[in-house]
């Protein structure tokens, strides 16, 4: 009998953080000198992680992802590829990573058991990729994604960030990557998570929903959006003078903020029609196709991921776990079930599946980022993205 919850939808992924840590500080998830991490005696053992996978799968959560932080600065998590990726009943496993260490792993990965990755991407230049990440470099990034092709680990997504001031000027160059290659480009709208940090100034999770949600917003007025978007780059600009060393505060990530209809306008202004496309292994993401100029289909897809219009939320079908053990029904609300102490104190497995049982029932129906509910205990590195 799969999981479902209080609202009908079948529950059968599971995300599982197995590191908070990582070798990168994008500017919207980490400031320059870190987030805080676990300890290490907190962080889940990778035995400890097989055997809550192992349960999982019994319960019918078939398909599973390792994020982070960065999954791959854990040390010999080709290990943990393999012992979970060998659980009878996983369909698909599946890694999120920035890609940055994947060349040396995607081969490995790939004889393990790992199905496809999705790349986190925010540019294809490389002195934008130095202010965004702040670490690492593009070259490195790109040398995963090849290697990630090439071991067959597909269909391979790109998450791409997009930031007003930043990269929404290459919304089209990454769209265009889809035309000769086989790679699903994904744009992300930019999360408010911790937006609470930094010097607020006033403003709220409701001016980024007053944002998305302002009525024609771009839908048949071309001039007036660039218009609006030049006022707001502008004021981007003004600020990168204060951008330190921090991350971006809520007031800079409101500014940069890039609705998907804007994002979807560019590409059709530039490339042509997006037809709508069925990538079978999408999530939160809607997918569409682009034509080539020689009137074949494009062999990649771009997709659209908006967590404030709420798209995600209908259709949810996952749990996370943090690499500390908690379990939490929703990415964009507080409130987890600990499941570390009980692994720890001899809990049988079906104790420990009765308390996924309850995280299903008490998952809620959508996020309420609106009302100003939004996770204040962890950053998006401690979440698992
Ligand atoms: P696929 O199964 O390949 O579609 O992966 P995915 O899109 O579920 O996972 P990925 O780790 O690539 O996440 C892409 C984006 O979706 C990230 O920005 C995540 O924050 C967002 N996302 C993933 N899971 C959730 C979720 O449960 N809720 C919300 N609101 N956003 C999520
Ligand atoms: N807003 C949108 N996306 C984010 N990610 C991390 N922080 C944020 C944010 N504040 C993305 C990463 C990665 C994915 C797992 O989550 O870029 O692609
Ligand atoms: Fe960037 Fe992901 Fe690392 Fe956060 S966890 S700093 S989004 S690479």
């Amino acid at each position: 009998m799969p999981l479902v919850d209080s609202f009908g939808r079948t529950i059968d992924y599971l995300r599982l953080s197995v590191t908070d840590r990582c070798n990168f500080r994008c500017v919207y998830c980490m400031p320059e000198e870190g987030s805080p991490v676990s300890p290490k005696a907190s962080i889940l053992t990778y035995e400890e992680l097989t055997r809550l996978a192992t349960i999982a799968v019994s319960l019918g959560m078939t398909k599973l992802r390792l994020t982070g932080g960065e999954p791959l600065v854990r040390k010999d998590i080709e290990r943990l590829v393999k012992a979970i990726g060998g659980i009878p009943g996983v369909r698909d496993l599946s890694l999120t990573t920035n890609g940055y260490l994947l060349d040396r792993y995607a081969e490995e990965f790939k004889r393990g058991g790992l199905s496809r990755v999705n790349i986190s991407l925010d540019t294809l230049k490389p002195e934008r990729f130095t202010r965004i990440a702040r670490r690492g470099d593009l070259e490195g990034v790109w040398k995963g994604i090849e290697a990630s092709l090439s071991a067959g680990l597909t269909p391979l997504k790109l998450n791409c960030v997009v930031m007003r001031g930043y990269n929404e000027d290459e919304i089209a160059d990454f769209a265009r990557l889809t035309l000769d290659t086989p790679l699903h480009i994904r744009f992300i709208e930019l999360m408010p998570i911790n937006w609470s940090s930094g010097d607020d100034s006033g403003v709220g999770m409701a001016d980024f929903f007053a944002l998305s949600a302002m009525p024609g917003y771009l839908q048949n007025e071309k001039i007036a959006v660039y218009a609006r978007a030049d006022k707001n780059l502008t004021q981007v600009l003004k600020e990168r003078s204060n951008e330190g060393q921090g991350m971006l505060d809520s007031a800079q990530m409101r500014r940069a903020f890039v609705p998907a209809s804007e994002m979807r306008l560019r590409i059709e202004e530039e490339l042509g029609e997006l037809t709508p496309a069925d990538l079978q292994t999408n999530g939160p993401a809607s997918a569409f196709r682009l034509t080539r100029p020689d009137g074949l289909p494009a062999p990649g897809t771009v997709g659209f991921i908006s967590q404030i219009t709420k798209d995600v939320c209908r259709n949810c079908n996952r749990l996370r776990l943090t690499s500390d053990g908690q379990l939490r029904p929703c990415l964009m609300a507080d409130g987890e079930a600990d499941l570390r102490t009980p692994l720890r104190s001899g809990a049988s497995d079906e104790e420990i599946a009765e308390i996924f049982r309850s995280v299903v029932v008490h998952k809620p129906f959508e996020h309420r980022l609106e009302d100003g509910i939004a996770p204040t205990g962890r950053n998006m590195s401690q979440l698992g993205g």
